[in-house]
């Protein structure tokens, strides 16, 4: 990134006149990425700094303006001081340096590149103290005396920043671009192309910023924006000067409605449409079969390289659907004229010749690991999403990976989904993976569908240290508690930053039980995290009834539907959201339950017992409660603890079709007082109460079918008819729905 350079630097820590009393000390103790190796010397006298005024004199025939990084540690120059010597050595792996602090030589730092100052920098700024970040009045300090050699595990360490779903000011960007810096990662993957947002001006296809860049939401606001040359530029080299390199990522063939709606032409029917507002996977893509297309692409692509200097460019390459392409006289030609058998080989194709040109101009692709479908292009990275097998496909095909699997990478998913601990148990590399190094390194990926330039933070903070930590420290110094103690004192330092951090995993716990009483359910919600405090309150869904007030930690019995809300403070402080634990206290909770379908591992909703435990799944399809299945149909059987006179029976299903999630066919419900005869109750979703199962709504909601029952029973038992393919009207048209579904609710006496 930066040329080498032969220097022996001295910078000087200042002294100041009047030292104030307080003497303010420096602690290794929350380093965050751990070094490699870390000795602190606890037996030896720390530096003493005088005074927390910095002063940089450079002793050096290097040329000053090379040295980027003279501005990374706070403070303001002065003339006397402790040294700080950085010295150019060789051995030192690329990025790594070496860190000596001693009381009588001062500050020491070793490295064989540019880069690895910066990040012993980064160190020693983590070593100061946490007040240095907010003030440099000269106050006294003291450093532990210390050596730490270091190096990155991974040379690909990325956060993906989506800002086209929600724009993002560009100062937004740059504070985002700080805390990569701060914590050692480099790559800032910028997502500035999707189907809702164009973000990037081209200056010879001025539609895009005009019509491309700005969508209409639902509520009738616009939404959207675009980053000036002048933006992306200083954005690139704020980057740069922070050991950050900016990957633009430029999505083809799929995910380019914003760039249809500009320019019709660019799709195979050529029909006007808007910049969506809604979510998803749309089915009007880059037509394959015209040359126009490619003259356009390869356009924005010149002007794309021109702004981001990067050694790579990310070309998208998932989720495009083939109906278009399938059904379009201009791609099929170019299938018969390339000699291609399927739309797959017709992708692949498109991605190669997209990846020759970049070659053509000194660059390299990468793609999400949808582009190894139909045969992998020379010389393409793959990042891998669907899980880590895209990745490992690609290393044994000798092409290289990044790993981002939604299972620990996903930062736009709930705490539910994937919280600190789970994202700090990440492992980029399988064991006993031939061809490991060929895995590059990580990424997080934050996706703003559904989040805000004003959450973004709080989703990514605190999960990105837990990530800077997998992918630069070594895999043996793993180890959760310690990580999580250093990052309590370094909680302070993103204060200090002006982060705005979220939680590190769901503040409540809840435990659910049958109580004494076997009509409802007894909910126990206690805090899961320090410094949690708060009510519940119970809210009948009967308006007639009134809501209750409980302690956090205290047993709340649940007779009948209602929701319990946790109103939160940590540290005193409001938390964002209340938790909204919806509740169902019927007979059927935790009876003997048996169920007939293949557990999803994404979306396992609580396991067998899942479906009956009193729990209802939330307007959130990833809170853990849902059960789902993709082609598949579910069923449970429940033996009831004793036998009643049924009411009702029903079962709560998700629906999003935007997301693929479509209401089942039909339901079954049946009940049975031996659980040999039964009777049944079929209900027909196609009909019922106006809820067309595969109709088009963007609806995002939860539908509940239920059927009266009069009749006695001990058994239950539910079935659910799995919806078939997504149909012809859908984006994803023929490709396999999903059903999600929580939960079975049995009402009787
Ligand atoms: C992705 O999440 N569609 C790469
Ligand atoms: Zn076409």
């Amino acid at each position: 990134m930066r040329p080498s350079f032969l220097l022996v630097l001295t910078i000087v820590l200042a002294s100041s006149c009047q030292l104030p009393n307080v003497e303010l000390t420096g602690s290794a103790d929350g380093l965050i990425p751990l070094p490699a190796f870390l000795e602190v010397d606890s037996t030896a006298a720390g530096l003493q700094v005088p005074s927390a005024t910095w002063n940089w004199q450079v002793e050096t025939t290097w040329n000053d303006q090379s040295a980027f990084w003279k501005t990374w540690l706070p403070g303001q120059p002065d003339d006397h001081g402790a040294h700080l010597v950085v010295e150019k050595i060789e051995g030192v792996p690329a990025e790594g340096y070496q860190l000596r602090i001693a009381a009588t030589d001062g500050v020491w730092i070793g490295a064989s590149d540019e880069i690895g100052v910066f990040r012993a920098l980064t160190t020693l700024r983590q070593l100061l103290p946490v007040e240095m970040e907010l003030s440099s009045e000269g106050q006294r300090f003291i450093l532990p005396a210390l050596e730490i050699q270091d190096a990155p595990r991974f040379e690909h360490r990325g956060l993906l920043l989506d800002c086209c779903r929600h724009f993002m000011e560009p100062a937004f960007v740059m504070h985002m671009i700080d805390q990569l810096a701060l914590h050692k990662m480099n790559v800032l993957h910028w997502h500035v192309t999707e189907d809702q947002g164009w973000r990037v001006p081209i200056e010879a296809y001025p539609n895009l910023e005009k019509v491309g860049a700005w969508r209409e939401e639902k509520t009738g606001e616009q939404h959207g924006g675009v980053y000036t040359k002048d933006e992306i530029r200083a954005i690139v080299s704020y980057a740069s000067d922070r050991c950050v390199t900016v990957i633009p990522e430029i999505e083809l063939p799929g995910h380019s409605r914003a760039a249809i709606a500009a320019y019709p032409w660019l799709s195979c029917t050529g029909d006007t449409l808007p910049v969506p507002n809604d979510w998803g996977v749309f089915k009007d893509i880059y037509c394959a079969g015209q040359d126009t297309t490619f003259r356009f692409l390869e356009t924005v692509l010149d002007e794309v390289m021109e702004l981001f200097p990067s050694e790579y460019i990310h070309i998208g390459g998932d989720e495009a659907p083939k109906v278009r392409w399938d059904a379009c006289p201009k791609c099929q030609r170019r299938m018969e004229e390339e000699g291609l058998h399927d739309s797959h080989e017709l992708q692949s194709w498109f991605i190669s010749k997209v990846g020759s040109y970049l070659e053509a101009h000194s660059r390299k692709l990468i793609g999400w690991d949808e582009i190894l479908e139909g045969g992998l292009p020379d010389g393409a990275t793959v990042q891998s999403w669907r899980g880590m097998e895209g990745g490992l496909a690609a290393v044994a095909a000798g092409r290289n990976a990044i790993m981002s699997p939604t299972s620990h990478c996903y930062f736009d998913y709930p705490l539910s989904a994937t919280d600190l601990e789970e994202v700090y148990a990440f492992e980029p590399v399988p064991e006993n993976l031939e061809g490991s190094g060929r895995i590059l390194g990580g990424e997080c990926n934050m996706w703003t569908e559904h989040a805000p330039q004003d959450i973004v933070e709080s989703k990514i903070f605190p999960r990105m240290l837990a990530m800077a930590e997998v992918l630069w420290s070594p895999k043996v110094l793993r180890d959760f508690e310690g990580f999580q103690s250093r990052k309590l004192l370094h909680d302070q330092r993103l204060i200090a930053w002006g982060v705005d951090s979220g939680l590190e995993s769901d503040p409540l716990n809840a435990t659910w039980d049958k109580g004494s009483d076997v009509f409802g359910v007894e909910v126990q919600v206690e805090a899961a995290l320090d410094r949690i405090e708060g009510d519940v309150i119970f809210t009948p869904l009967s308006s007639h009834l009134t809501p209750s007030h409980h302690e956090l930690g205290s047993r709340i019995f649940v007779k009948g539907e209602g929701m319990l809300e946790a109103v939160l403070t940590r540290d005193g402080r409001p938390l964002r959201d209340a938790v909204l634990l919806p509740v169902a206290g019927h007979i059927g909770v935790h009876s003997d339950a048996s169920i007939g379908h293949s557990l999803s591992p994404y979306y396992p909703g609580g396991g067998e017992g899942g479906l009956a435990d009193g729990r209802l799944g939330s307007i959130d399809f990833r809170d853990g409660c849902w059960q789902a299945t993709q082609s598949e149909n579910m069923s449970i059987t429940l033996a009831l603890p004793q036998k009643i006179q049924l009411d009702s029976l029903s079962m709560q299903c998700y629906r999003y079709q935007d997301a693929w999630i479509f209401l089942p066919q039909t339901l079954v419900f049946g009940w049975s007082v031996d659980g040999v005869k039964w009777e049944e109750s079929r209900i027909d979703l196609h009909t019922y109460s106006g809820s067309h199962v595969l109709s088009p709504t963007d609806a995002q909601d939860i539908v509940r079918i239920a059927c009266a029952v009069d009749a006695s029973a001990r058994f239950i038992r539910m079935e659910a008819v799995n919806p078939g393919a997504c149909p012809d009207w859908h984006d994803a048209a023929s490709s396999p729905s999903w059903m999600f579904l929580d939960e079975l609710v049995v009402h009787g006496q």
